[in-house]
């Protein structure tokens, strides 16, 4: 499940990433590929620092997607669609992958629903099959809610993952967002280093994921990355 995911697109694993240099381009660097070597839409990501990303040689079976968003736009309309084109860089790999990006989420629509995720989260991972695992997305949405709203869906989270496994996956800046950063969306404290860095660098996405098994719940600050995935930075293990 996405939530706020704009028009469907944050439910959908790219089918590749890190694809193989074209022929000739004489890049030495390590290239690695997920997903399906065959489709049309492929995201390239450069990958920083010292850990090597633990990839999976397979990308998990999806059985539903559900996007909730308060304000979600409906990609069928050309004139969204128009309107999502023009905020594109215009050069010309970000314009190919959006065009392909929208036709495969047109081809396989996923369920949208509007509303604030706090009132409609519930509610959807209740009705969701008992015997998937929830996996519950969120880029750049949980950081622009007030504290009350994050502590709030904090709250709706671990209520619905003392019930069920559940994994929250979140993308977002370290919160309160700029120098006073203290702690990961998900409510993890951040390390020393990790806030020092976000004190030099500047606001940059933190990727972290709370997992919920059989009612244990266990938190783990994964990676940085760029809000567009331009460059993922994976961290060293740590649980939290
Ligand atoms: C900054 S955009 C992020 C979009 C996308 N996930 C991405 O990474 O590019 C924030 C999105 O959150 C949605 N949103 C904001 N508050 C929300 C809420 N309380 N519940 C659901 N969606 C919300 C907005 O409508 C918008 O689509």
């Amino acid at each position: 499940m996405a939530f706020a995911t704009d028009p469907g697109l944050a439910g959908w694993f790219p089918r590749a990433a890190e694809p193989q240099p074209p022929p000739g381009t004489g890049f030495a660097a390590e290239y690695r590929q997920v997903g399906d070597p065959g489709s049309r839409l492929s995201i390239e990501v450069e990958v920083r620092g010292e850990h090597a990303p633990d990839l999976p040689s397979a990308l998990p079976a999806i059985v539903d997607r559900v996007g909730i968003d308060t304000e979600p736009l409906d990609l069928s309309d050309p004139a969204v669609r128009a309107w999502l084109a023009a905020c594109i860089p215009q050069e010309i790999t970000a314009v190919t992958r959006f065009a392909r990006a929208a036709e495969m989420a047109m081809s396989h629509p996923a369920r949208t629903v509007r509303g604030d995720a706090c009132d409609v989260l519930p509610g959807i991972v209740g009705g969701c099959d008992p015997g998937a695992l929830v996996c519950v997305v969120d880029s750049y949405v949980s950081v622009f809610f007030s504290p009350d709203t994050l502590g709030r869906f904090r709250a709706l989270v671990d209520a619905a993952g003392a019930e069920r496994d559940l994994v929250w996956i979140s993308v977002d800046p370290l919160v309160p967002m700029g120098k006073d950063a203290t702690h990961s969306v998900l409510g993890l404290p951040a390390p020393p280093a990790l806030l020092r860095r976000n004190r030099r660098d500047g606001v940059f996405g933190v990727v972290g994921r709370l997992t919920y098994r059989r009612g244990r719940r266990e938190g783990e600050l994964l990676a940085l990355a760029h809000p567009g995935a331009t460059w993922l930075e994976p961290m060293p293990a740590q649980h939290v």
